[in-house]
């Protein structure tokens, strides 16, 4: 076996094989198996996507009925589990509580049987039918209110968003947010899904896998951007500013909260496709000040460092769409993770069908037959 020379962040070292997504990253060009980003935005539902994800092709119309029904049925979670919520810390970030609950979904759902299709489809259902209604309880619990019960006659964006907001969303705005969904699904084998992929492999249970992944798409440096782009747009504050903001960060070799991408050297079409979504939203509902500040930011940074190829990524818009949709800052991760979870769940699949447990190798850069100093001689 030949020793590859070491590359950080495993740039450009295949980790694994797939068919569920494609991206090129100078056309600007992501496909969920085969299909356009854009296509799906335009056409699709994100429950429709998601199966699409798992299970290799787009449903027949009672198949895709039968996988919402289920979804519907499962939308509940234990009150043990939302008990255990409401003994954590309020001033406790929601990603950490999305972890916690997805990890305790394990004690419920102990049997694990995975290499049984049924065991398979009912981990995906439990998962992706119970983490949105997990986000949107913590955010009631935090609040000091009971959780609002998930509604069956709502869609799975809908529903979601009724149960943050206690609310029913207008059919346009539940209509933008499953869009926001479908985007946010899936994208080859990015850090979370690397991380879901490795927990996979062990063949432990899919509980473990999800929590695993969203412990890693927490980090700024992956989902938890969208956040720092909000408080950045705040600190900017005005278009006159952005300038000597961009100026004095660059100066400082700070990086610019959502932009910049490892495969996309172009702007990222999901944040084409959502800058738009958001121009719709303040279209219908008032503009948002922040809009202008972020265009004046992407013309400025282009400038700059475009030709290093920085430019939006998925987070920089997410947050304007967001904001107008009622979800606190603090959420957009877990909102984030409540749609990859369908990408999450179709490479566990994916690795199952063809595990090998992960283990690389690693170049030893440290001491040999080094002394041991009793404590009293250091
Ligand atoms: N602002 C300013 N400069 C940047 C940025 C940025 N956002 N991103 C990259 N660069 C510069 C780096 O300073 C570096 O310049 P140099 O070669 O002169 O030193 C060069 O571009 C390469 O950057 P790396 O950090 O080495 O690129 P890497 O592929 O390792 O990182 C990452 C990609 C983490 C996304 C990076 O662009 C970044 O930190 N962006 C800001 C955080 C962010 O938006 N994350 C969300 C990504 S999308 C997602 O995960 C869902």
């Amino acid at each position: 076996m030949t020793v590859c020379e070491y590359r950080p962040g495993l740039e450009g070292v295949p980790a694994t094989q797939s068919s569920i997504s494609y991206v090129d990253g100078l056309a600007g060009i992501l496909e969920y198996r085969g299909i356009p980003i854009e296509n799906l935005a335009e056409q699709s539902t994100f429950l429709e996507t998601a199966y699409l994800l798992i299970w290799g092709e787009l449903p027949k119309a009672a198949e895709l009925a039968d996988f919402e029904h289920e979804i519907t049925y499962h939308r509940r979670v234990k009150y043990r589990i939302r008990d255990m919520m409401k003994c954590f810390p309020d001033s406790g970030h929601p990603m950490d509580a999305l972890q916690a609950s997805a990890a305790a979904l394990g004690l419920f759902y102990s049997r694990r049987a995975l290499d049984d299709p049924t065991y398979i489809r009912a981990a995906v259902v439990r998962l992706l039918a119970k983490i949105p209604t997990m986000v949107a309880a913590f955010q009631l619990i935090r609040k000091g209110n009971d959780p609002v019960m998930p509604a069956d006659r709502l869609s799975y964006g809908a529903n979601f968003l009724y149960m943050l907001n206690e609310q029913e969303p207008d059919p346009f705005s539940a209509r933008i947010f499953d869009v926001c969904l479908m985007l946010h699904a899936e994208h080859t084998i990015n850090a979370s899904t690397f991380s879901a992929r490795v927990t996979a492999s062990t063949l432990t249970d899919p509980y473990a896998v999800v929590a695993s992944a969203v412990g890693t798409l927490a980090g700024p440096l992956h989902g938890g951007a969208s956040e720092d782009v909000i408080e950045m747009l705040e600190e900017i504050g005005s278009v006159a500013n952005v300038a000597p903001f961009l100026a004095q960060r660059l100066t400082h070799k700070g990086k610019i909260a959502g932009f910049g991408h490892r495969v996309y050297k172009v702007k990222d079409p999901r944040a084409t496709i959502l800058q738009k979504l958001a121009e719709t939203l303040f279209e219908k509902f008032g503009s948002d000040s922040y809009y202008d500040v972020a265009v004046a930011l992407e013309q400025a940074v282009a400038q700059e460092l475009g030709h290093k190829g920085i430019y939006p990524n998925v987070d920089f818009y997410s947050g304007l769409v967001y904001r107008r949709l009622g979800i606190p800052t603090d959420l957009f991760t877990p909102v984030f993770a409540i749609a990859r979870v369908a990408g999450w769940l179709a490479h566990w699949k994916e690795q199952l069908e063809a595990n090998r447990i992960y283990r690389p190798t690693q170049i030893y850069a440290g001491l040999h037959q080094a002394a041991y100093i009793p404590i009293g001689d250091r």
